[in-house]
Parts: structure tokens; C-alpha cells; sequence
């Protein structure tokens, strides 16, 4: 039983917010030391911390350092903190985990108003390490319901990374498949790499082979190939932001794995916590799909393939469709169609 969050991507220590650095893994295992709000705000940006609940937890501490912050010439605390929230909110819109996590640190400073700039800041930080925390606990549940789903001898396809570096340590969709993995069910992962940034490549098979899980890379074009010779029995990915109606944004790729999953009988699970859940977003139509830099697509790991000039399309993420979505794996259990019904009540639990 492995019970240690192996991959915490986030720690507090003397003062400062350390990240370990996404952009750099698996070549290098190097820690960023922020003390900034703008430089959390920069590490989101740039995809040096990512994943869903990653980014909220991240921008949490964010909220703390913005009052911590000595050479800061704004005396207001609800000045820096409203400063702080926008500045954060607007890193990345698709992710709803960023704006939720927000959310709770504006509780948290409501809470406290008045109480001078060192008790919000102490506020601010507690409820960031307990959103940490719940994080850990939540991926675990999560990982614990979505075992039971598969039988024994799973071979399970992953697209992107939604491992512990995603999140405070364990993992939503990767928890699925470690808590599978350590209950004797699991036979093999089939990862996606995922251009154009390769977060299969570079973090899915870094945490898999440091769990000692098998799994085979795959390029994105394979998948197809794949589950129709049978060798897929589910696909379990995780989830930036899942409408009301169970429509699901996940990076780019993943709706095309659902398809096919679809076209071949093949169970599709998405893995999210509640914070994932987006009640005020009614339909995958209406949910913001970041669109990011064509050099992302023209380059890989820094090195141009496409010819100067080359003009791009680069949408960061895509919709599934709820239809295509076998079930919803969540910390409080499994959701089933309809999902309108059954995400509504995971919110009331
Ligand atoms: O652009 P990224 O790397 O932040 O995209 C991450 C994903 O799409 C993940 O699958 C999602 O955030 C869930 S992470 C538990």
C-alpha cells in the first residue's frame, strides 16, 4: 500500500511557496521558490505548476503571499487581496478549480476582515494548507471509487497528466489507476504523450515508472489503433471543468479518445473532484477554452519544426460530450446519467 504523497508538487516552507518546476520534468527536478503573487500568477501561466486542482492550490498560497508580501507599497489588505484575486483568475480561464479555490480564500478573508494584514495572511495560509490537504484526501477517495469500476486485468488509456503532480500529490485519474494498480486490478497503462506539450510523455510516464506501474507511451495517433485491436478496456482521464449537464473540458485530445472509445465499446470514466463540478456553467458550449501560443505547436521542447511563419491553431482543451461519458468518478462516489441529476446531488452531499 502506497500511501505517501510521492509527486506533492506544492509545499510551504520558511515563508515561501515552492513548486516543483513541470516545464523542467523529467530532465530536471527543480524547485521554484515564489514569494510573489505575480510569480504564482507567472508558474500558472507558463505551466510550470498545472492541472487542475494543482492551480487552484497554487493560487491559494498566491492569496496568502499577496498579504505577506513586505515590499508591497499598498497599505489596504482588501486592496492587495482583490489585486491578488483578479491577477490570478486571469492566468488560466479554463480551469474552473482556479476560480473555486479563489472563492474559498475570499470566504476565508471575509471572514477575517478587519483583523489587520498578519492575522488575513495567516488566515489566507491556513486555508491554503488545508485545501492541500483536502486535496490529498479527496484524490484518495476518488482513487478508491474508481478501482472498483475496473476488473481485474484492467488496461487502462490515460490522456494528459492527471497524476499527484496535477494535484496536492496522489492524483484523480492516475489515482484511479494507482489505487487500482496497488488493489490488484490493474494490468497496464497506455499513456497518451499529448502534444503539443507532452504532459503524457514527460509527467505520466515520470510518476508511472517511479510508481513501478507497466505502461506503454503512446503517440497521440496510436490510440485509435489500439482500443479497436482491443487492447484498451477503459479509459480514466481527469478534468478541468465538468457543466452542469456533464459536458467535460479536459486538454486537447481527450474528446477524440472518447470517441473512439465510444465507436469500440469501451468504457470512458473522467475522474474530477467536486471542485471540478461547474454548476453555474450550464453546457460544454459555454465553458472558456484557453487557446495558447502557436510557438507550442511550431516547437517542441524548444526546437522549431514547422517552417518560419507557419500560422497555427492551438486550443489548449476540448469538450466531450456528456454522452460519451460512462460514468464520473468523484470523491463522493460514482455519478451515472443523467448527469444533470446526479452532479446536482454530488454538490447538495
Ligand atoms: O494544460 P494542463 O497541463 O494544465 O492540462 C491538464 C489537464 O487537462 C488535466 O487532465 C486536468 O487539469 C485534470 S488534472 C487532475
Amino acid at each position: 500500500m502506497c500511501a505517501a504523497p510521492d509527486f506533492a508538487p506544492i509545499a510551504w516552507r520558511d515563508g515561501a511557496l515552492e513548486i516543483l518546476d513541470q516545464t523542467r520534468l523529467p530532465l530536471d527536478e527543480h524547485w521554484l521558490r515564489l514569494t510573489r503573487v505575480e510569480e504564482v500568477a507567472d508558474a500558472i501561466r507558463r505551466l510550470a505548476v498545472r492541472g487542475a486542482p494543482a492551480i487552484g492550490i497554487a493560487a491559494a498560497y498566491g492569496l496568502a503571499l499577496a498579504l505577506l508580501d513586505a515590499a508591497d507599497p499598498e497599505p489596504e489588505p482588501s486592496a492587495r487581496f482583490e489585486r491578488a484575486f483578479s491577477c490570478l483568475l486571469a492566468t488560466r480561464p479554463t480551469a474552473v478549480n482556479l476560480r473555486w479555490a479563489l472563492e474559498r480564500g475570499r470566504e476565508t478573508f471575509e471572514a477575517h476582515r478587519g483583523e489587520g494584514r498578519p492575522a488575513l495572511a495567516a488566515a489566507l495560509l491556513a486555508r491554503a494548507e488545508a485545501l492541500r490537504a483536502a486535496d490529498l484526501a479527496t484524490c484518495r477517495a476518488i482513487g478508491a471509487a474508481g478501482a472498483e469500476l475496473l476488473a481485474p486485468g484492467t488496461r487502462v488509456l490515460t490522456h494528459c497528466n492527471a497524476g499527484g503532480l496535477a494535484t496536492a500529490g496522489y492524483g484523480t485519474a492516475l489515482g484511479v489507476v494507482r489505487a487500482a494498480w496497488e488493489r490488484g486490478r490493474l494490468a497496464l497503462v497506455y499513456s497518451d504523450e499529448t502534444r503539443p506539450l507532452l504532459q503524457g510523455a514527460r509527467l505520466t510516464a515520470w510518476e508511472l515508472s517511479r510508481l513501478g506501474i507497466p505502461f506503454r507511451l503512446i503517440p497521440d495517433a496510436a490510440a485509435g489503433a489500439l482500443i479497436a485491436r482491443g487492447a484498451v478496456d477503459a479509459a480514466v482521464v481527469g478534468a478541468d471543468r465538468i457543466a452542469a449537464n456533464g459536458d467535460t473540458a479536459n486538454k486537447i485530445g481527450t474528446y477524440t479518445v472518447a470517441v473512439l472509445c465510444a465507436r469500440h465499446g469501451v468504457p470512458f470514466y473522467v475522474a474530477a473532484p467536486r471542485s471540478t463540478l461547474d454548476p453555474g456553467t450550464p453546457d460544454g458550449a459555454a465553458i472558456p477554452i484557453e487557446e495558447r501560443s502557436g510557438d507550442e505547436v511550431t516547437s517542441v521542447l524548444g526546437t522549431r519544426v514547422a517552417p518560419a511563419g507557419t500560422e497555427t491553431c492551438n486550443p489548449a482543451f476540448d469538450v466531450t460530450p456528456a454522452a460519451l461519458v460512462t460514468a464520473i468518478i468523484t470523491e463522493v462516489g460514482v455519478l451515472r446519467p443523467p448527469y444533470s441529476e446526479s452532479i446536482a446531488r454530488a454538490l447538495r452531499s
